[in-house]
């Protein structure tokens, strides 16, 4: 069975790096270097940042089908809750936001009963979501680490539903609303990757996962991306296996050569499985 076209992501996720002076500069030089319009390019910069590089996307011609990103929202609405940011906050900032990220479950206690809460509330703001989950090493020395992942997603997505109005919901028409990040936690910033089929592996459980949780087609619509020490070297490897589809990358995210050679063989790979460009 044919399922239905997911289409390619390439998301930088800046994490906590550039300033409002320097962001802007940073994020029209990455979308004229990656100007390839079958792949869906997201940059996730810090929150102080994100006005300024809406504004530089929107100023550069070759920006307009960059989206914006926030690397996390809050789990309510509003309240007294200091330095924090909630995801109706972002709204005409970010059209997509990430939750769940490993540094954030390690930094920040966050927890997959949390997280669930942020993919509603993100949801509700109309934003799109990439879900991260993943193993640590030991985990996986272990046996474990599909089991891990999927109590993850059953965590972080138990009793969520789509958007009322459907993925049109969303602002981005070019993507579902939820999009999920396997991000091996031993891969994040160590330069060690995991492999293609191991990857590809771990996509097929979070859709076994989604198909269990009632998702439409088993969840065959929702994107799965990797994650962790992907460069234009590695990225090959992930993009070879037809349950992946793109990746989200930190450190490389950051360096405009990086992502122009990233996202060229996105495109690739995007035209291979028949995308045709946003219009
Ligand atoms: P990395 O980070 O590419 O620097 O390993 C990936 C991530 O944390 O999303």
């Amino acid at each position: 069975m044919i399922g239905p076209m997911r289409p390619v992501i390439i998301a930088g996720n800046w994490k906590m790096q550039t300033t409002p002076a320097d962001a802007g500069e940073l994020a029209a030089t990455i979308a004229r270097r990656t100007n390839e319009p079958e792949v869906v390019r997201v940059l996730c910069p810090p929150f102080v940042c994100l006005a300024a590089v809406r504004d530089a996307l929107a100023a550069e011609p070759t920006g307009r089908d960059v989206a914006v990103g926030a690397q996390n929202v809050h789990h309510e609405l509003a309240g007294a809750y200091t330095g924090e940011i909630s995801a109706p906050m972002l709204v005409g900032l970010a059209t997509w936001t990430i939750v769940g990220h490993s540094e954030r479950r390690r930094d920040a206690g966050e927890t997959d009963a949390l997280i669930n809460q942020k993919v509603w509330r993100a949801r509700d703001a109309g934003l799109h979501v990439i879900l991260c989950v993943g193993e640590q090493l030991a985990e996986r020395e272990a046996g474990r680490a599909a089991q891990v992942v999927r109590a993850q997603v059953r965590g972080c997505l138990d009793g969520v539903k789509a958007p009322a109005g459907g993925d049109a919901a969303s602002g981005d028409l070019r993507a579902p609303w939820l999009t999920i990040a396997y991000e091996p936690v031993w891969a994040i910033g160590t330069g060690r990757t995991a492999r293609g089929v191991d990857a590809a592996e771990m996509a097929a459980a979070i859709r076994r996962t989604l198909g269990e949780l009632d998702f439409e087609a088993d969840g065959e619509g929702v994107p799965v991306l990797y994650g962790g020490s992907v460069t234009s070297a590695t990225i090959d490897e992930f993009l070879a296996e037809p349950a992946i589809d793109g990746a989200l990358v930190g450190g490389a995210s950051l360096k405009p050569d990086e992502m122009a050679g990233i996202v060229a063989r996105a495109a690739l790979t995007a035209r291979g499985r028949g995308a045709q460009p946003a219009s």
